[in-house]
């Protein structure tokens, strides 16, 4: 399907199917946020965890548990008892702008964990938790496939975690038949916490409440078991940062390179590779 601008909804209306509640890793600040608060106005029990989450605090209408994804006994010992059925929403998240050179033992490992393996340990005992059939929506990025730069380990472990759903996808639906996964790339949405310290045109960016709002049409729509999703922001002059949504996996752009000498009898940058 071609790039399209989505329609307008102002009035949420309930999902379709067996879902009673959801559970939303990154819950409590951002994107997270406005999806736990879109499932929470479609009729669903909804959990969130985070660092933040205060156990007890119910505001909004929310159910907050603790969970640092970085600490490997949170990951093993915070509570994974949930509504069921349930959506579950893959989306805490962190960024990091440094090239490798720059970037520290410490932060190779707790972006690791924050962003790949904390989150795979805590979605095994989740889903063994959860049964079926469950609805898992994952938040990765355009920087699984975009060419970006100073941004390696990110990137990284942004795609790895998108190989990772794809790769889940006969696992989960031979576990239950109505198993679901939705795999969503979004580009830069204008959340000044996650870009801290980096001068950007926020205006240009996208409403992550409005993103919320297409992720949850997407899901309620969703037939079949796996559904990839680009939501990209517009860059026509008069209308930056409004959400574009288009399906299917995108190839991944190829680095920029210097450019080739030109040099007579300079030797080739791309020597004939035989396999
Ligand atoms: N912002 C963008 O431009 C953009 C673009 C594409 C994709 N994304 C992706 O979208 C997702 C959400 O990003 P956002 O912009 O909404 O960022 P955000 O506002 O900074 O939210 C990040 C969420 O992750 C949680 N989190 C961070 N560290 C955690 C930890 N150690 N343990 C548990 N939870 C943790 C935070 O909760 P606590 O602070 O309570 O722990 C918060 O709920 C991320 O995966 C990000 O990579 C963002």
């Amino acid at each position: 399907m071609s790039p399209s601008s989505p329609p307008e909804h102002s009035v949420p209306r309930p999902l379709p199917g067996p879902f009673r509640g959801a559970v939303v890793i990154g819950g409590t600040h951002g994107l997270g946020r406005e999806l736990a608060l879109g499932a929470r106005d479609r009729g669903l029990r909804t959990v969130v965890y985070g660092r933040s989450a205060a156990p007890l605090d119910d505001t909004d209408g929310l159910l907050a548990r603790p969970l640092d994804l970085c600490d490997p006994q949170s990951v093993r010992s915070a509570p994974v008892d949930v509504p069921t059925p349930c959506y579950v929403l893959w989306v805490a998240g962190a960024f990091l702008k440094k090239t490798l050179a720059e970037t520290t033992e410490d932060e190779v490992e707790q972006l690791t964990r924050l962003l790949l393996t904390g989150p795979v340990l805590f979605l095994r005992r989740l889903l063994a938790e959860a049964g079926g059939p469950v609805h898992l929506i994952t938040i990765a990025s355009s920087s699984s496939w975009k060419r970006r730069e100073r941004e390696t380990l990110y990137c990284g472990l942004k795609a790895a975690q998108a190989a990772f759903v794809r790769n889940l996808v006969p696992e989960l639906t031979a576990a239950h038949p109505e198993n679901r996964i939705t795999l969503v790339n979004p580009g830069g949405l204008a959340v000044p916490d996650f870009h801290t310290g980096l001068a950007l045109d926020f205006g240009a960016m996208m409403d992550p409440g409005r993103v919320a709002e297409i992720i949850w049409d997407i899901a309620a729509g969703q037939r079949r078991a796996f559904t990839e999703v680009q939501i990209l922001r517009s860059r026509e002059p008069g209308s930056e940062g409004t959400p574009e949504v288009s399906y299917g996996a995108r190839l991944p752009e190829t680095p920029d390179e210097p450019a080739p000498a030109t040099t007579a009898g300079a030797a080739s940058p791309h020597p004939i590779q035989h396999h």
